[in-house]
């Protein structure tokens, strides 16, 4: 069949779930934006901390590298887990609104799609040896676990990228599916990816990491296990990476904006525009408070995640733009109007988030400033009371829900 973008668009048409949606299509779509940017920022976390972590361990007869190596494992451990469980919220939002095309790329590649699994299992177990051998006085030999983490890890987001970039590119999905008319169902070629994008996801992992340190160093100024003398060498190595990483993000972000396709104008898009402002201001300000290594404090961190937010606006702006062609547009998707769902779903997201996600974020925090054993203050084993009782209210009513709809439809 002759492919053009009248006959695509009808594909797509067809391909999206006939059941439709239970929200307006713009509740999901911020809210895969959103979602995205703990995913991505843990992402980010996760490499950068196996990456420096790797190097500090090739320098640990230094005791300071020998102590951040053994700290930056910890993190890495912690992260991967974490951008897991982020990665999850965008990956079914995305699943609601652009089914299509994440199906699409998903089968189209989908011994990568399946292979991403066994290989992040991999990464991770193998990450978790390093993790329980990187110790003072390691043996040398471990650092191959950590190596084999590392690069399953930088494996799993090329994949990712590529599975998120294919979605992209639904005139080639004919030809990918039956090269020369031979139609090839292993499901075993990735068809295409784009340097520029996915190494600038890789230099913000540089970025992340470098602020996440300066995060660090404030983090640990209220324990006298963490000398000054440590915390300030972790400081100012955090402000020289960051500053390489926006260089770096800089460059692979110019180098994405002249890979897009020319319909798609992306030194016109004014996001384009406000990130680059954006990379470089920030460089800037870490470039003049470069020298102050013993001022410590959360903001890079909080900037960061700006950043994080503007490059996900700026995904979803040139997904739209992308689809356009196609006269794909995620506002005409069908809707059938599901409020009891709709608000069960945000009385979770708020209730049981907000509580047991606030009781953990709270303890956490407090725990690890705590030198010695951590004993929690009457605010916090209220909010850790709350967090089990509004656990035991969304468990209930999870079953009555259940069991009413069951017998409506039953009698
Ligand atoms: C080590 C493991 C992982 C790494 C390094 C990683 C990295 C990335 C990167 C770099 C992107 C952006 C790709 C692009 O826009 O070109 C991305 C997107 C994404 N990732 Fe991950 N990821 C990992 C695991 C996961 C997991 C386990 C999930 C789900 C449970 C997930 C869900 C997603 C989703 C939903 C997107 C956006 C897809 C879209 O917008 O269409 N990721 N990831």
């Amino acid at each position: 069949m002759e492919l053009n973008p009248h006959n695509i668009a009808a594909t797509l048409q067809v391909l999206r779930d006939p059941a439709g949606i239970p929200s307006h299509p713009a509740v999901f779509q911020v809210l895969m934006v959103l979602t995205w940017v703990f995913h991505i920022l843990f992402v980010n976390i996760a490499l950068g901390s196996a990456t420096l972590s790797l190097y500090g361990f090739t320098r640990r007869q230094e005791p300071q590298w020998e102590r951040l190596s053994i700290g930056m494992t910890k993190a890495a451990k912690v992260s991967v887990s974490m951008l897991i469980v982020l990665g999850v919220a965008p990956l079914l939002f995305t699943q609601v609104i652009y089914d299509p095309q994440w199906y699409a790329s998903n089968i189209l590649s989908a011994s990568w799609a399946i292979g991403f699994i066994f290989t992040l299992i991999l990464g991770y177990s193998s990450w978790f040896i390093f993790y329980f051998k990187n110790h003072q006085g390691a043996k040398p030999a471990i650092i191959v676990w950590g190596i084999v983490g590392l690069a399953m890890f930088v494996l799993d987001g090329f994949i990712m990228h590529a599975l998120s970039y294919q979605a992209l590119l639904p005139e080639q999905w004919m030809e990918w599916y039956a090269p020369d008319g031979q139609v090839d169902m292993s499901g075993s070629t990735i068809h295409a990816w784009q340097a520029g994008r996915f190494l600038f996801f890789m230099a913000m992992s540089i970025t992340v990491i470098g602020v996440f340190l300066k995060a660090y160093a404030h983090y640990y100024k209220v324990r006298e296990d963490y000398a000054a003398d440590y915390r300030n060498f972790v400081n100012l190595l955090g402000s020289k990476i960051a500053i390489v990483g926006l260089v770096l993000q800089l460059v692979t972000f110019v180098w994405w904006l002249l890979s897009l396709p020319e319909h798609l104008h992306g030194f016109a898009n004014p996001m384009s525009w406000i990130i680059m402002v954006f990379l470089a201001a920030f460089a800037l300000l870490l470039i003049k408070q470069a020298d102050q290594h013993h001022q410590t404090s959360y903001k890079p961190l909080f900037y960061a995640a700006i950043m994080a937010l503007l490059v996900a606006i700026f995904r979803e702006l040139i997904r739209i733009q992308y689809m356009l062609p196609y006269g794909y547009d995620i506002l005409d998707y069908k809707v059938m109007e599901d409020l009891p769902s709709t608000a069960l779903f945000f009385l979770t997201f708020v209730g049981v988030g907000g509580l047991v996600g606030g009781f953990f974020l709270t303890a956490i925090y407090k725990a690890g400033r705590t030198q010695g054993v951590y004993q929690a203050s009457k605010p916090v084993a209220k909010l850790a009371d709350s967090a089990v009782g509004v656990m035991i209210v969304w468990i209930a009513i999870f079953f009555l829900v259940g069991i009413w709809v069951w017998l409506k439809n039953a009698l």
